[in-house]
């Protein structure tokens, strides 16, 4: 790779750009995400074949290499660029300046709502993705079941409250990291930026809710 480039994204500015990229290319998968879950409202058939298409489809493989090295960089320079803030904060802000004093809640958490997003990431592939293989047939065609292991699994309390904690730290982190990347990427007008915090506000709540509408689902209407 040319050199330039290495060095610009080894930079502070660099490491930040590849945040806000990796986080916005994460931001569209779960809304897809969350939206092929809501299949589960129409029944086992279209859930199972839904995850049947996408698991079969040869591209599938470019598509989870691709979460995987945007997930790295995104997590690898999110904890560097924390690491190095804290490091360097007392000179930075000998004042501290209005906008750090004032910042939200959901941006002072950011590296805590991302680690624990982290860890649910992992266990959540290993529940599901890993998880126990049933079968089922849909129209003569034999296909993993996996509308079972949704339906197990939130049968159980402890994972409904589980997932209840993790997906409302997805939503904070996803609305506080929608308009720090535009910032990031240079979309920055006093006018654009209300509207750009009010589509992250509005964003964030769908992808959360869509979300939790499963496992409230299968807990209260199908338990
Ligand atoms: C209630 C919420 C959720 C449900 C019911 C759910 C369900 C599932 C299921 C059933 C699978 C396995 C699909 C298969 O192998 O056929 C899966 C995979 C996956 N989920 Fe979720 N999910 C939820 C939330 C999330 C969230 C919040 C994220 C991200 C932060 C996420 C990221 C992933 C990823 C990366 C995969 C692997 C996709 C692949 O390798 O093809 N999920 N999910």
């Amino acid at each position: 790779m040319n050199q330039g480039i290495v060095r610009y994204l080894s930079s502070t500015i660099g490491r930040k750009y590849l945040m806000a990229i990796s986080g916005l290319v994460w931001t569209l998968f779960v809304l897809a995400h969350m939206l092929g879950n809501l299949l589960i409202f129409i029944g086992a058939d279209a859930y199972n074949s839904y995850s049947y298409k996408l698991v079969s489809n040869p591209f599938i493989y470019i598509a989870e290499a691709g979460l995987v090295l945007f997930i790295a960089l995104h997590a690898i320079n999110g904890i560097s660029l924390k690491m190095r803030n804290s490091r360097t904060k007392p000179t930075l802000y000998a004042v501290t300046p209005k906008s750090v004093k004032g910042a939200s809640l959901s941006s002072k958490t950011m590296i805590w709502s991302g680690s624990i997003t982290l860890v649910f990431l992992v266990l959540h592939l290993i529940t599901f993705k890993y998880g126990a293989h049933y079968e089922t047939s849909v129209d003569g065609i034999k296909m993993r079941d996996i509308y079972r292991n949704v339906v197990e699994c939130f049968a159980q309390p402890g994972y409904v409250a589980w997932y209840t904690v993790c997906l409302v730290l997805v939503g904070l982190h996803l609305y506080h990291g929608f308009a720090s990347s535009f910032q990031t990427l240079g979309i920055n007008h006093p006018k654009l930026n209300t509207v750009i915090k009010r589509f992250g506000w509005a964003y964030s709540i769908v992808v959360a809710a869509g979300f939790l509408a499963v496992p409230f689902y299968v807990f209260f209407v199908k338990g």
